[in-house]
């Protein structure tokens, strides 16, 4: 689907794209080539990028750096707590694409590599590296917070699907996209590349595994008719590497499951599930002292891990992935590395205290590589 003539941008945001700063460069090169003795001596190679970006403002990083510098920047991620395994991503290297088909059918690729692809499961983490920004040039971008969303519509009597979505829903509609009006709508990629107005694409199925959801023991659960998609994969950060910028760089992990069940499902602006799971199991809900909400809860979450197991679809549960973070913590210290890390955002949505992840604090840093939110200049984007 095209979408001809989108002009209502607010400020053109690759403007502010500056020109790459050497010193931050040369840092990333030096520990790069430390750290993977393979790759040779780096004083050559730090004279050719020097005179690259004293050129052009910019430099262009060889297929091997570009692979290590998207796994620092997992290995950096402060709200991560799955970073154990940043030494896996595996690194697509699209800086060639430039046609927004030719973004689309990439995004697809990722999603079947992640391990998405119907009747798949084995979620792999995986990023998509597309097109640098250059100074003062325009970029690819994509609006779309992860590459599969659900539609939030609002409606006379309140909302359908995920309120999170709302706005951006809204914005597809103006651009004459028609969702069916349920609850599991995948929303449709909104791509812009440079000179060109925003299309928008709808994902064939075979890039979409989703999950239906029912209960180990209440048989009524299923008649909920709540569903989730199997891979988280986030499109509206910006991966930064040596001082060069990646608007365009999609990644995905596989899902803890608190986060569809503790937040998405959960959340009172989201899918706000617990009154209607307490009612059904029965639970006094005129007190909040029966703790209805987190019994509720329990079962929601023990719904979700339970139905990505019964499809053979890769998850994990707060107490495991708690543990593996620690091990991380540990890896890193005997690498002589810190870990940066954002309590509030590592400490799992439910049972916090019995994680091992609670019971201490984290240096919070702004080590580079690192991924960064970024809506800039997309008007329905949320972080
Ligand atoms: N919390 C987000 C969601 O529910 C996904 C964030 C990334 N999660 C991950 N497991 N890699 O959609």
């Amino acid at each position: 689907m095209i979408v001809p003539g989108y002009r209502d941008h607010p400020a053109e945001p690759w403007d502010r794209c500056a020109p790459v700063d050497p010193g931050e460069a040369e840092d990333f090169l030096r520990r790069c080539y430390l750290e993977n003795p393979r790759l040779g001596p780096v004083e050559p190679r730090l004279a050719i990028v020097r005179a690259q970006i004293a050129a052009t403002g910019s430099y262009v990083h060889t297929t091997e750096e570009l692979t290590y510098g998207a796994r620092m920047a997992w290995r950096n991620a402060s709200r991560c707590i799955g970073r154990l395994y940043w030494r896996s991503l595996v690194v697509l290297d699209r800086r060639r694409a430039r046609t927004a088909d030719e973004v689309f059918s990439l995004l697809v690729h990722h999603l079947q590599a992640a391990g998405g692809g119907r009747e798949a499961g084995r979620i792999r983490p995986v990023i998509s590296i597309f097109a640098a920004a250059q100074p003062g040039q325009p970029y690819a971008r994509i609006w779309n917070e992860q590459l599969i969303r659900y539609a939030g519509y609002r409606t006379e009597d309140g909302h359908v699907g995920d309120p999170r979505q709302a706005e951006f829903t809204a914005a597809m509609q103006g651009f004459g996209w028609q969702g069916k009006g349920e609850a599991f709508d995948v929303l449709p990629l909104a791509i812009e590349v440079p000179g060109e107005p925003v299309r928008l694409y709808e994902l064939p199925e075979r890039a979409i595994l989703e999950v239906p959801l029912s209960h180990p023991e209440y048989g009524w659960f299923a008649e909920l008719g709540l569903r989730w998609h199997a891979v988280p994969a986030i499109a509206n950060m910006r991966l930064s590497v040596g001082g060069v910028n990646y608007p365009l760089a999609p990644f995905n992990g596989w899902y803890m499951g608190s986060e569809i069940g503790a937040r998405n499902l959960a959340d009172a602006d989201r899918y706000d599930m617990l009154p209607t799971v307490a009612a059904r199991m029965g639970l006094d809900t005129g007190r909040e002292s029966t703790l209805w909400r987190d019994r509720a809860l329990v079962e929601l979450n023990r719904a979700v891990l339970w139905s990505f197991e019964k499809a053979g679809v890769k998850i994990s549960d707060h107490h495991t992935e708690s543990q593996r973070f620690i091990r991380h913590l540990a890896n890193e210290e005997k690498a002589g590395r810190p870990v940066p890390a954002d309590w509030t955002w590592i400490v799992p949505p439910v049972s916090g205290g019995i994680t091992p992840v609670f019971h201490r604090y984290y240096e919070e840093m702004d080590l580079r590589p690192n991924f960064y939110p970024d809506d800039s200049g997309c008007p329905y984007a949320k972080n």
